[in-house]
């Protein structure tokens, strides 16, 4: 496959025009519609991951927290009261229709991104949409035009791209460390979220909520995939979650997910809800590798998990015995999206980020469904612009 570059995908898209990209940073924040360097976000869905999100968004210089928003309004208050956001709203429409803000960040169930995504944009905001995006990638595409249309931006989760540890694998493999590159493996499972039942209705899955990781970094390093063959099934037939009790659980619980990348290049992604996993949900100290990459040169493994990474354990032909590199994430945590995008935004700069990226793990996910129902190998066809890094 031919390479394109980042900055001429960019301009091939129509993302942003040459002079937008060679244009002083203050009139690309007046072009996005901002009228200051502060970002002002509204977050809807005010629930287990806003925990995470809000306390990395309130100590940004640049953004100012406008207003939550939760269908579970107490969510919203109790939110709004803990970080000191002036507004707060039990619906969408009632956001819409509030306080002004710039960048919509999107943490509510995965099955309402598509339909939040597009109203926020359809209303004049950008987004940061946790993943999914949306619920499939016409949706996806659909959303991304729309933005376009509108001279706005959407982005997703997840943002192990930003990792200093995907950036030394990814250059390592551009370098040609690892030789000719065969295969990679990614995993990543724990024994199920207990706490919302969306996990497990259809549009949920082990694959839109924890192999997104592994297939956004594999995509990531090996570049965009043209095939896909896939196997899912449901191991745990009924769960007894927070919010809606017992339930049947009708999305996947089990996913192995094949690619096929240029130049023969073939990696695999098992994600699951049913993995004891002894470093439990939240992955403290685990300390094993979850990707691992083979090259006819060297081989290289992630330590941790890609969202949250300990280094990288490489062996060479020249040098057979492990070394580990880039121990420290730096400032990188994986809730760091909506802040990222905020601060790129102000800047006037083009986050690494990439909507592209994000809509074709969606178009892979939405494949290994089809693969697992029709029994067939399919083929993709949406890119990204590769090397990312
Ligand atoms: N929990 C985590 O550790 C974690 C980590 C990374 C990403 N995520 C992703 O974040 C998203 C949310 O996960 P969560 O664990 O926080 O779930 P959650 O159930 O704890 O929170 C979701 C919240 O969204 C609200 N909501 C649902 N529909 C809404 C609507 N139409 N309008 C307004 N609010 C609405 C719910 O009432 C709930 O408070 C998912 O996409 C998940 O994959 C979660």
């Amino acid at each position: 496959m031919k390479k394109v570059s980042r900055k001429s995908f960019i301009l091939k898209s129509g993302k942003l025009t040459a002079a937008a990209i060679l244009a002083p940073i203050t009139l690309q924040a007046k072009a996005m519609g901002l009228q200051d360097n502060k970002i002002r976000v509204g977050v809807i869905g005010c629930g287990k991951v806003s925990k995470a999100y809000l306390p990395h968004l309130a100590k940004s210089d640049v953004v100012e927290l406008i207003a939550t928003c939760d269908i579970i309004p107490q969510r919203a208050q109790e939110a709004a009261e803990e970080f000191q956001i002036p507004h707060h709203y039990p619906h969408i429409d009632a956001m819409m229709a509030g306080a002004s803000f710039d960048l919509l960040v999107n943490l509510t169930d995965m099955q309402e991104h598509g339909r939040l995504n597009q109203i926020a944009l359809e209303s004049g905001h950008h987004v940061w949409s946790e993943k999914p995006l949306a619920n499939s990638y016409k949706e996806g595409r659909g959303l991304l035009d729309l933005a376009k249309n509108r001279g706005l931006k959407i982005w997703s989760a997840p943002v192990v791209v930003n990792s200093p540890q995907f950036a030394f694998m990814s250059r390592a493999i551009q370098e040609g460390k690892l030789g000719k590159v065969a295969a990679a493996h990614g995993h990543y499972g724990h024994r199920g979220p207990s706490w919302s039942a969306f996990f497990y209705e259809p549009g949920g899955g082990s694959l839109p909520d924890l192999g997104v990781y592994n297939l956004a970094t594999l995509t990531g390093l090996l570049g965009p995939a043209k095939s896909v063959v896939a196997m899912t099934s449901t191991i745990t037939k009924e769960r007894t979650t927070g919010d809606k009790g017992k339930i049947t659980v009708e999305a996947e619980d089990n996913a192995m997910v094949l690619m096929e990348h240029a130049n023969g290049t073939l990696s695999h992604v098992q994600s699951g809800f049913n993995y004891f996993d002894p470093y439990g949900h939240e992955g403290s100290g685990q300390n094993r590798p979850t990707i691992s990459i083979w090259g006819t040169k060297a081989n290289m493994n992630l330590v941790g998990y890609d969202w949250a990474p300990f280094g990288v354990d490489m062996a060479t032909l020249d040098n057979r015995e492990t070394v580990r590199y880039i121990t420290d994430a730096g400032t990188y945590l994986w809730e760091e999206g909506a802040t990222v995008i905020a601060e790129s935004m102000a800047k006037g700069s083009e986050p690494l980020i990439d909507p592209e990226h994000a809509l074709h793990v969606l178009e892979i996910i939405e494949a290994a469904r089809k693969s697992q129902e029709t029994g067939s190998r399919i083929d993709l066809m949406s890119e990204f612009p590769y090397p990312l890094v």
